[in-house]
């Protein structure tokens, strides 16, 4: 059944398997509309409002088209510097939230403050929030598009191993390690030196029964992996002993290494920006699962929109079967 109707979107960990595979099978739907051009335009007359305090290409750009696809409509702010929150007036967060809760029905928020968008969960009332990422907190919305590329990719995610490079810091890593738990699969973590996961994610990964291996040697996992999960480094984190390994420079996840020694099915995700760690001489080759996954980014959130926003009844049935 829809869970994800009249909740707000803030952790991985408030959604289930069930209802994860719910809304990937939404997607395809949305996706079969997409491809004959026959989307229903569902949310005719409802509102989203961005509202970024922080940087964003694709989050807010694909929630917004999809809101749009869905005959929604779309406001709000791509940067705070032109609101009250900034400036001499500093208004608080808090309160932006609830005004942009008069105005719209949902709010796609991102805030370099981890914990933000579920505080104004808190505070609000007439609207829902999806956390588009905050802080170090989490990224949901991209977990789900990463999980939902990985299924649309090998039919299943269950089975599979995952390897993730670089920056394990990340609230994208963060998110998708909450979601492939729910999975039975292998996880292999490469981090760049100083950039290893949070103790307390391995923890809950590891207590959900799931095992996480940690290794040295990118090229030592690389011929077992079905999906190697590579995110941004963000340099100004860095540690000062920090030697990014393998990612900027010394082992860069270029095609003569993935024709070396990867499988031929091997799918490499990014939730993007890239830079070194990920070279552009793997666009051209079938490894590219990036571009796949940054489309995908449209076409989950429209199913997702739908889910959150078109009442219990939309969505009950993704597939027209009734799901028990
Ligand atoms: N994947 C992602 O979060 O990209 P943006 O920072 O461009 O939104």
């Amino acid at each position: 059944m829809n869970a994800f109707a009249g909740r707000h979107v803030l952790s991985l960990n408030q959604f289930d398997r069930d209802d994860l595979e719910f809304l990937f099978d939404a997607t395809d739907e949305v996706g079969r509309e997409l491809a004959k051009g026959e989307v229903r335009r569902d949310l005719e007359g409802r509102i989203l409002m961005s509202a970024f305090f922080d940087k964003s290409t694709r989050t807010r750009l694909a929630h917004e088209t999809a809101m749009l696809r869905l005959g929604g409509s779309v406001s709000g702010f791509a940067d705070a510097a032109v609101t009250r929150a900034s400036g001499r007036t500093q208004e608080s967060s808090v309160d932006v939230f609830r005004m942009l809760a008069l105005y719209g029905d949902v709010i796609v928020t991102r805030h370099p403050v981890t914990g933000e968008p579920a505080r104004a969960a808190e505070a609000i009332d007439g609207a829902l929030i999806i956390n588009a990422g905050d802080g170090t907190g989490e990224h949901p919305t991209q977990a789900m598009v990463d999980l939902y590329t990985i299924r649309q990719r090998f039919g299943r995610i269950d089975g599979l191993t995952i390897v993730f490079v670089n920056d394990l810091r990340m609230r994208c890593t963060r998110s998708l390690l909450r979601g492939l738990r729910k999975y039975d699969c292998q996880v292999r973590c490469v981090a760049a030196r100083g950039m290893d996961i949070d103790p307390l994610l391995r923890a809950e990964v590891e207590g959900a029964g799931r095992t996480i291996t940690f290794h040295d040697d990118l090229i030592g996992v690389l011929p077992e992996a079905d999906v190697v999960y590579s995110s941004p480094t963000v340099l100004a984190e860095l540690p000062e002993d920090a030697v990014p390994r393998p990612a900027a420079g010394e082992l860069p996840l270029g095609r003569e290494l993935l024709e070396a020694v990867a499988k031929d099915t091997l799918a490499v995700l990014h939730p993007l920006p890239r830079k070194e760690e990920l070279p552009a001489d793997v666009d051209d080759t079938p490894y590219n699962a990036y571009f796949q996954q940054a489309a995908n980014g449209v076409t989950l959130r429209m199913a997702l929109l739908r889910l959150m926003l078109g009442g219990p009844s939309v969505g009950d049935s993704p597939t027209g079967t009734a799901r028990t």
